[in-house]
């Protein structure tokens, strides 16, 4: 790629950037606020919060000044509410300080403000040439660099980010950053960009090798962890089996299963689901009489059902019948019992 890139990137910013307020001043406090919104609010709902923010507290001054109740009363309804006590806590520090950072660098230091904010302020209210790089920014630097890792690979970031901050034309990284954010947002979209409409298609290689569709690659799905359960049978002579309650929090949500731990084996697991049980087990025969997989959301887990018989009745939990349990059971523990005969 050549200077082209950049300035045909800047000319297309020129003729058509969004027209948002933030655009139209130089007040570093404003460009300040209208970041602080944009981490976490779109842009549309952020505007009417950057005029009310401003006309509540039109300078730092004013926003240090202010209680903090009063902070987050114009913050109202917009959530990620740390954001409004950031901004506050670091307008008191910027007016001890006497006056704004003027480096990426010093505005990280400020609460609330991470790289890519710092970033976008220092350059486009400071002009300081430093590449703002976001999530959008990094799927358009991907697709014009042809970068076909998925976007999660720290070395994809780290070619991309070199790639574009090869092409930060000097002192005009504040348009250019917002540039990319245009183009993130309104041509170079995540699914179907309009290449035809692209002011920069000629240098882009995914257009060049017809891969938009394909950069970025989706992030490899990592695969689940496995978890294994030895799940206990014990029976009373009516031949019920016995479940117990689970508590309203964690896996099971309240519901009734039978008494298990996490283990690979009986031997394993014995001595804890004794203590659980409050008896002495003694396994009825040699190998699980049930072994079934069950996909939960974050892991998969493997039970393993071997029968037991117990030194007492158990003092905890409750005989039920297994063909109609009449207590609710999860999935795991209804395949489970589907398996018995008798
Ligand atoms: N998102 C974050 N900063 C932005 C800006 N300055 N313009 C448009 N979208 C943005
Ligand atoms: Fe994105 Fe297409 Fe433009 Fe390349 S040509 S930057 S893929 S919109």
């Amino acid at each position: 790629m050549d200077t082209g890139f950049s300035r045909a990137l800047l000319a297309w910013y020129v003729r058509s950037a969004r027209p948002l307020p933030w655009r139209a001043t130089r007040d570093p406090y404003a460009i300040w606020v209208a970041e602080v919104l944009l981490q976490q609010t779109r842009v549309e709902v952020a505007i009417p919060y950057y005029h009310r923010f401003l006309q509540a507290f039109p300078t730092v001054e004013s926003l240090a000044a202010a209680q903090g109740e009063e902070v987050l009363r114009v913050w109202e309804g917009l959530g990620y509410y740390a954001r409004a006590r950031h901004l506050h806590r670091a307008a008191r520090l910027v007016t001890e300080q006497g006056g704004f950072p003027t480096t990426a660098e010093g505005w990280m230091k400020l609460p609330g403000v991470g790289p890519y904010t710092a970033a976008a302020i220092a350059s486009i209210a400071f002009g300081q040439d430093v590449l703002a790089l976001d999530g959008n920014g990094l799927r358009v630097g991907a697709r014009l660099l042809g970068i076909r890792r998925p976007l999660d690979d720290p070395s994809a970031r780290q070619r991309i980010r070199a790639g574009l901050e090869a092409l930060l034309p000097r002192g005009r990284a504040g348009e250019f950053n917002q540039a990319l954010m245009d183009l993130g947002a309104t041509v170079c979209l995540a699914r179907s960009p309009r290449c035809e409409a692209c002011p920069v298609w000629r240098w882009c290689a995914a257009a060049a090798h017809g891969l938009w569709e394909h950069i970025p690659a989706r992030p490899a799905k990592r695969p689940k962890p496995h978890r294994h359960f030895v799940a206990v049978l014990v029976r009373d002579p009516a031949g019920r089996v016995l479940l117990v309650r689970q508590p309203p929090r964690g896996l099971w949500g309240g519901l009734w299963i039978l008494p298990q731990v996490e283990a690979r084996t009986w031997r394993q697991a014995r001595q804890r689901l004794e203590r659980v049980l409050g008896v002495r087990l003694r396994r009825r025969t040699g190998r699980p009489f049930a072994v079934l997989q069950h996909g939960f959301t974050h892991f998969l887990a493997t039970f393993r059902a071997v029968e037991a018989i117990p030194s007492a009745r158990p003092a905890v939990g409750r005989f039920v019948s297994p063909r109609s349990p009449g207590v609710p059971v999860p999935v795991p523990t209804r395949r489970i019992l589907e398996r018995l005969r008798t």
